[in-house]
């Protein structure tokens, strides 16, 4: 699969090992591309570099993986870019680094990524690794044992099988806790953030009783 990625700091960075890893196709993307070539050249063949733009073109899927704050910034040929496709929405609202829009995300009552569908008008947003802390991420996808769980919510059905698989394909375990607006049950703040917890765990700090595809 062709991952766009849009943000290629800490999460995205991993993120994009991990699936290259697993097989796939990634485009770092950065507002300064030059800067992530030595990165690519790391990941070989099949990691690329480009603009926000080429990678929200290029990708069958993206990630979106940059501050809060920065989502509505983002240029209308990105957005156009986006529209139809899956975006996996790993942003978390933080007042203090994303100002008004953090605030306005973190009060929305149907969650962050509802907030982010009215900037990304026609994507098909999937709430994803947002409560999984980068260094965890580096140090335990694939670990022994019971998967570190990556709680999922997104209106679109097909998009989560896809997004599920793509969690799976990084050593990961994918909790779909339901649609987009659920999302806010695992937002920055509540217990299932950082937790570091299992698909079961998550479950249970989650009061699911729902079976993981
Ligand atoms: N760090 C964690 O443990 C963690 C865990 C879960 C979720 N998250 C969330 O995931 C998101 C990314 O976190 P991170 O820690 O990976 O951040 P980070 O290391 O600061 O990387 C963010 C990236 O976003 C890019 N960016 C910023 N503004 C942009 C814009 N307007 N257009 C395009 N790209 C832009 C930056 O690239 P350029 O400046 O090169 O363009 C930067 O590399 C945040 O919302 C964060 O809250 C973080």
């Amino acid at each position: 699969m062709k991952i766009g990625i849009i943000g290629s700091g800490k999460i995205g960075s991993i993120l994009a090992k991990l699936w290259v890893k697993a097989g796939h196709d990634v485009m770092l993307s950065s507002r300064h591309p030059d800067q992530l070539k030595t990165l690519a050249k790391e990941l070989g063949m099949r990691a690329s570099v480009g603009t926000p733009e080429q990678a929200a073109q290029w990708g069958d899927v993206i990630l979106l993986s940059i501050p809060t704050g920065e989502i509505p910034k983002l240029s209308q040929n990105v957005r156009d870019a986006l529209i139809g496709k899956i975006v996996m929405d790993s942003c978390n609202p933080f007042p203090d680094r994303d100002g008004e829009y953090g605030v306005e995300a973190q009060r929305e009552v149907k969650g962050s990524g509802v907030w982010a569908t009215r900037h990304l008008p026609g994507a098909k947003i999937v709430k994803a690794f947002n409560t999984v802390y980068f260094q965890q991420l580096a140090d335990e996808a694939h670990r022994q044992g019971d998967l570190l769980g990556v709680p999922l919510a997104g209106d679109d059905k097909e998009a989560l099988r896809v997004v599920a698989k793509l969690v799976q394909d990084a050593g990961l375990g994918p909790l779909v806790v339901g649609d987009l607006k659920s999302a806010k049950q695992f937002d920055n703040g509540t217990p299932a953030f950082v937790s570091g917890a299992s698909v079961h765990e998550l479950e249970e700090i989650l009061g699911l009783n729902i079976k993981s595809p």
